[in-house]
């Protein structure tokens, strides 16, 4: 039974397709829908983390993506309204997306991850980006990646 789906929106079309997916599966199956931004870490080499200010940048830049991220769910929460999913829940959470969309899927008991093939990366030729491909390889909880 699936009581409780989980969608991983990055902004891109992939994932609004995959949105798309999922709460046609949640209005069938009257399940629970959260939707959750990850806010990727940013990798800053260690010469230039030793800086004064990177401190106060790195904070500048997680409420600037704390806004992004609310937009972006904002926007999707509005789409599956219209389409009768009756619980909806949006979630922004800071670190590598595959780890949070892993550790999120566990800890809140979801039965089913879907996320779109591919995200906002601009790596060409790729069938599956870097993260659907993480969280399908290493999740043990079923997954459905959308084309
Ligand atoms: N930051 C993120 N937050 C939530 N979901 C994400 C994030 N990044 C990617 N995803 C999910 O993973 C899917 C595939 O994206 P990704 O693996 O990053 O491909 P690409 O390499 O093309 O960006 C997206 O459609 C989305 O469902
Ligand atoms: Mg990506």
């Amino acid at each position: 039974m699936i009581n409780r789906i989980l969608t991983a929106v990055d902004g891109s079309d992939a994932s609004r397709r995959a949105l798309a997916a999922a709460a046609d599966l949640a209005q069938k199956y009257d399940a629970e829908l959260v939707l959750l931004y990850v806010i990727r870490d940013m990798q800053i080499p260690d010469s230039v983390q030793k800086m004064a200010d990177v401190e106060t940048f790195k904070g500048t830049r997680l409420s600037a993506m704390q806004l992004i991220g609310q937009q972006i769910l904002e926007e999707c929460e509005k789409l599956v309204t219209l389409t009768g999913v009756k619980e909806i829940k949006t979630e922004v959470r800071p670190g590598d997306p595959a780890g949070v969309i892993l550790h999120y899927a566990e800890e809140a008991d979801m039965d089913l991850i879907v996320m779109g093939s591919r995200g906002l990366g601009g790596l060409e030729g790729m069938l599956l980006g870097s993260v659907s491909r993480k969280v399908t390889n290493l999740s043990k909880i079923a997954c459905l990646t959308v084309k």
